[in-house]
């Protein structure tokens, strides 16, 4: 992705988040380059990845295979296992009508998406198999509480509002239908880099072309920047 194109994704992401009153902690809008005097008081920061996270799965196709993704909380797979200190994440998405995520599973983080408004987020879901392919099985998830049941692959539609549970191993692809929306995930601890097992392999973060500077870092730049 080109920088240029992040910087202003990211612009396009305040005026949407400032329209559905949905405000982020002070260092979303931190300047890069004063990430270069941030001393050890930021390490939780940059070490549980929060903050922003723009990807176009490697595809180079943001406006069909785009999302727009900011961390606000992580613990660490240390915590999870111990079961104690932060077991949980929470990420907010902003999906695109004509976006799709890519079909992935977890091993180990429970999800929720949880539809706070725009459109509807339409989910595709199925069974893994023991060796990672699709299951022809049916699907059963809980939504808002209630055990549903779908078609493998059929499309599960939540509207404003509503919320899905999503279990380990199970397949979810999704994208936004009539309007921009916004989702928050609340799950268990997020490890982007050990626990996602796409059906078909991606770039889960961008390769990215310094054509500009960057207004603001993305996960993947705190190394770059932070020296604490
Ligand atoms: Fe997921």
């Amino acid at each position: 992705m080109k920088r240029s194109d992040i910087n202003a994704i990211i612009r396009d992401a305040w005026v949407f988040l400032d329209e559905y009153r949905f405000p982020l902690p002070p260092f979303a809008n931190w300047p890069a380059e004063d990430w270069r005097s941030k001393g050890p008081e930021c390490r939780e920061i940059v070490d549980r990845g929060l903050g922003w996270d723009i990807t176009d799965w490697g595809r180079g196709d943001f406006a069909h295979h785009g999302l727009v993704l900011f961390t606000l909380r992580n613990g660490t797979m240390d915590n999870l296992r111990a079961g104690k200190g932060k077991v949980y994440s929470e990420k907010v998405l902003i999906v695109q009508p004509g976006q799709r995520t890519p079909l992935h599973f977890h091993w180990s983080k429970v999800e929720d998406f949880v539809n706070r408004g725009g459109g509807q987020l339409v989910m595709t879901l199925y069974n893994s198999t023991p060796d990672g392919g699709l299951a022809d099985s049916e699907v059963t998830v809980s939504i808002d509480g209630i055990e549903r049941h779908f078609a493998p692959g059929e499309p599960v539609t939540l509207e404003p509002g509503e919320s899905i549970s999503l279990h380990t191993g199970l397949y979810h692809g999704f994208t936004a239908a009539r309007a921009t929306t916004l989702i928050i995930e609340v799950a268990t601890v997020n490890d982007d880099h050990g626990d996602n097992r796409f059906l078909e392999p991606v770039g889960r973060f961008p390769a990215i072309d310094e054509d500009a500077p960057p207004t603001h870092l993305l996960v993947g730049d705190y190394a770059a920047y932070y020296r604490a």
